[in-house]
């Protein structure tokens, strides 16, 4: 039997999954989301064509590919609407074409749920997690607090009044907030696409992953965020609500562990973070702008300028270990092209120590990075599509991450566009 392989970042998100999954999508039969909602944002270009999916799989441009929002996911049916309205008009209609399903198990966010979260940061003040303000908190709160709805409730005869016992029970939470805000609006338009995505087949994902490795077809799961924002092992509270690690897959799609074969993980050749929360090696100068700039590191979602910093090894191999990571993916490489000198942090001081592994509180006292100087290839590797063109700075970068991390880089990505990637091995 045909087993699943998963793609996750192993950082705090955004590093190029979007990208990734659409280069391989090809190789596979159903491209599954497995967790997140709409605070994804995932860039995929190529033919000069920029698209960003925050809960479609990056699969969708794929002719052959089947792309599944498995029941892990948190939904937007407004989010969800929009974007299949744009790839429509973009010429790509996935739900003519049927190449989209959704899980009835995934559950809904409602216009509330973004009150809740807005109304809960404005509380927080300088102390906010920066969320992206989608709902993703108050929906996965609902979902564990055994209050949610479900895709599949929508097709109910007592749906609304289901929808209107839980908004009232937001209402009483919000009253204790101060927070104004009015839901005409966005109730009715929350409506509007609730009937439109009924339009979407509406499948058991448990059953349709599992009917399609039972007959040997090729499954790839699309993590969304990255490890560092899992709710359990990120760095808690500043993280997300769902665990976006390899584990998250099989609760996220209705998959067995023994089912999972190759997991990639992928990370930037720098690193980054947007919203709030401890972030070792972020450089708060000259050089962390110049990231930025070059990197065009700003929110794919929000459009919020993201915190960079250098590769942070500790971290990476933390992350790995969490997910039996296979092989990696090596993102963005080209950013660094202008280097003379990058920096690669090995170890950790922290409380006297030097440590190389991530300590249980990075928020009270933050580990300082203790940085080993990598020789910079300043070349434009944008161009480079022969393994052979690899100028010998960066084979020797990727040679000693390799070694440190223990697994294989198997690709490298030296631009946004889906053929600026190169299969190493
Ligand atoms: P995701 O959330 O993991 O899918 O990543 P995002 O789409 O949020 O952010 C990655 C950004 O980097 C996007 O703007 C991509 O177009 C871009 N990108 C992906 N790979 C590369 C690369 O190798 N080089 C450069 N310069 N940009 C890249
Ligand atoms: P992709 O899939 C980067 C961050 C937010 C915030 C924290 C909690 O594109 O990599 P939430 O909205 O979940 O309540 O926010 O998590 N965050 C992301 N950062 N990439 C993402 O997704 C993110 N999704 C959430 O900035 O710090
Ligand atoms: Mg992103």
């Amino acid at each position: 039997m045909t087993q699943v392989d998963v793609l996750l970042g192993l950082q705090w998100g955004d590093e190029g999954k979007g990208k990734i999954v659409d280069v391989l999508s090809p190789q596979y039969d159903l491209i599954a989301r497995f967790q997140g909602g709409p605070n994804a944002g995932h860039t995929l270009e190529f033919d000069g064509k920029k698209f960003v999916l925050n809960t479609i799989p990056s699969g969708i441009f794929n002719e052959k590919t089947m792309n599944l929002i498995g029941n892990g996911v948190v939904i937007d049916p407004i989010i969800l609407k929009r974007e299949l309205d744009n790839l429509k008009k973009a010429g790509h209609d996935p739900i003519a074409k049927g190449k989209l399903v959704i899980a009835r198990k995934a559950h809904l966010i409602l216009p509330t749920h973004q009150l809740l979260d807005a109304a809960n940061e404005q509380k927080m003040g300088n102390n906010k997690i920066g969320s992206t303000l989608k709902g993703i908190g108050p929906t996965y709160m609902d979902k564990t607090g055994r209050n949610g709805l479900r895709v599949g409730d929508t097709t109910l005869p007592d749906f609304k009044e289901r929808y209107n016992k839980l908004v009232e029970k937001h209402k009483e939470i919000l009253s204790h907030y101060e927070f104004e805000y009015d839901l005409t609006e966005k109730e009715a338009a929350f409506f509007e696409a609730i009937e439109f995505i009924k339009n979407i087949p509406h499948v058991d994902s448990e059953h349709f992953v599992n009917g399609y490795l039972k007959e040997g077809k090729t499954v790839l799961a699309e993590g969304a965020q990255g490890t560092l924002l899992d709710v359990d092992f990120g760095s808690y509270p500043f993280v997300t609500s769902s665990n976006t690690t390899t584990a998250g897959a099989c609760t996220g799609l209705g998959i067995a562990p023994n089912k999972v074969g190759n997991v990639y993980g992928i990370f930037k050749a720098y690193c980054t973070r947007v919203g709030g929360g401890p972030f070792p090696t972020e450089l708060d100068d000259e050089v962390g702008e110049t990231l930025r700039q070059v990197g065009h590191e700003f929110g794919a979602t929000t459009g919020r300028a993201r915190r960079c910093g250098w590769i942070d090894l500790p971290a990476l191999k933390y992350a790995i270990m969490l997910n039996g990571v296979t092989e990696l993916i090596m993102m963005k490489a080209d950013v660094l092209d202008g280097f003379d000198t990058i920096y690669v942090c090995t170890h950790y001081e922290h409380n006297g120590e030097t440590i190389d592994y991530m300590p249980y509180d990075i928020i009270s006292v933050q580990p300082k990075p203790v940085l080993k100087a990598i020789e910079g290839w300043k070349t434009d590797v944008t161009k480079v599509n022969k393994v052979e063109e690899i100028p010998a700075a960066l084979s020797n970068y990727i040679s000693f991450l390799e070694k440190e991390l223990e697994v294989p880089v198997k690709y490298l990505s030296v631009g946004p566009d889906r053929v600026q990637t190169l299969e190493l091995i």
